[in-house]
């Protein structure tokens, strides 16, 4: 018998091409597990009126790890008009599986390494005073908060009475108790202390770990007073128990503008659901992009991997596949790291960046050709080919 179990959820469209290609790298890199496939995504939605359906959600409770490729979602609209049939009119409505899965499990802790390999044509570069340009290395680490913030999923268009009611009782609400119902929509964002201090503890543990310096809190606290002050607040706490590592405070704005002025500065970040995201996004798009961003979601018993992109529908047919593997393959190492294979998971990381080095082997997106058959024809490596020379570094 093996000794892991990995549940292996390839989704929709170039899910079903990445997955398998990182778990060929896991085999050739000696990984002792076996896969158990798990149905999710889109044509769950459509034959079962649940794109994660429970027979899924036992599997990863039952084995604890999980890889997952990628899903396709659509607008409420339109996935009702998809929805069989014999299933219309019943009450079912669609909801993202992986922000039902983080959920479900509480895989509140999403980390998201943004680290740029040397020699990737996609690196960011800046040009420097005497006009010439330089390529600062980034080496930058998300700590998203998963499960709560503006994705906790507490929203209205036209709030019930008893909702108005509580906001009339803030008198910030004055200017809007006239609005109708109808052209009022809510999203809350909400933030508990507990979830607070779990995401800022894994990532100050992160940085004293790994040797990075600083841990920067990414809000917005002058105008989200409650909230983000939140996170500050729980941020100054929790690092009393790290005083070799230093706390810094950004803003998400300014982020956004210091981000590309000085990457290089920045180490392990935190913020929450939706900074979170578009902060990890951004550091991604400084290091190669979708084609390289990973990452893992994390919970108390269970764990998910996953390459941030989604299932790139007009590539998802192409035969041979052109897309790139390597955020999945990255998302593959980050799971040998969190179950303690780290030699394993550096030879997996060593590997890629051997590749990307000699810069023989490019996908379309490396070579910053348009995506489509005639990449290959051109000189673009296909998915495969990818694999198969990380494979032969390894
Ligand atoms: P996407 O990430 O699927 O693709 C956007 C573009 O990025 C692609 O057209 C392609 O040019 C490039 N790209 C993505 N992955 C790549 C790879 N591995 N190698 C090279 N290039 C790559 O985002 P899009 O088109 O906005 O959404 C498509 C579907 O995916 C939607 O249904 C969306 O809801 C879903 N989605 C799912 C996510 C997930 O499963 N975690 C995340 C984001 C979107
Ligand atoms: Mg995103």
């Amino acid at each position: 018998m093996a000794k892991y179990t990995v549940v292996a959820m390839p989704g929709d469209g170039i899910g079903k091409v990445v997955l398998p290609e990182a778990i060929r790298v896991l085999d050739a890199v000696g990984f002792d597990a076996e896969y158990v496939h798990a149905d999710i995504g889109w044509e769950f939605w459509v034959k079962e009126g649940n794109p994660l359906p429970e027979r899924t959600v036992e599997l990863l409770a039952e084995h604890k790890l999980g890889l997952f490729g990628a899903i396709t979602s659509k607008p409420k609209a339109e996935a009702a008009k998809e929805l069989d049939p014999a299933l219309r009119d019943k009450g079912y409505v669609y909801f993202s599986p992986i922000v039902g899965m983080r959920q479900r499990f509480n895989l509140d802790v999403c980390i998201r390494p943004c680290r740029s390999f040397k020699g990737n044509p996609l690196n960011f570069i800046r040009r420097t005073a005497d006009g010439g340009f330089e390529e600062p290395p980034v080496d930058a680490v998300i700590f998203r908060q998963n499960t709560e913030g503006l994705y906790a999923g507490v929203e209205w268009t036209d709030p019930p009475e008893v909702v108005r009611k509580a906001l009339e009782t803030h008198p910030k609400f004055e200017r809007f108790k006239d609005v109708p119902g109808e052209d009022l929509a809510l999203s809350v964002r909400i933030f508990t202390r507990r979830a607070c201090r779990r995401i800022l503890t894994a990532a100050f543990q992160y940085a004293k770990k790994h040797g990075y310096r600083s841990v920067t809190v990414c809000e917005k606290p002058n105008v989200l007073r409650e909230t983000s002050g939140m996170m500050e607040e729980v941020a100054r706490e929790v690092r009393k128990d790290f005083p070799e590592i230093e706390l810094w405070s950004t803003n998400i704005d300014a982020q956004m503008m210091w981000l590309t002025k000085n990457p290089e500065d920045y180490g392990v970040i935190v913020a929450g659901n939706l900074f979170g995201d578009i902060v990890s996004d951004a550091f991604a798009g400084l290091v190669g992009g979708l084609g390289f961003a990973c990452s893992g979601n994390i919970g108390d018993e269970v764990a998910v991997f996953e390459p941030t992109h989604g299932s790139a529908p007009k590539y998802a047919e192409l035969d041979p596949p052109i897309v790139n593997p390597i955020a999945m393959i990255l998302s593959a190492a980050m799971l040998l790291d969190h179950v303690g294979e780290e030699e394993k998971a550096k030879r997996v990381r060593d590997a890629i960046g051997a590749v990307i080095a000699e810069g023989k082997v490019r996908t379309y997106d490396m070579m910053k050709l348009p995506g489509g058959p005639e990449a290959i024809s051109r000189g673009a490596a296909t998915t495969t080919q990818m694999t198969d020379a990380i494979i032969a570094n390894l």
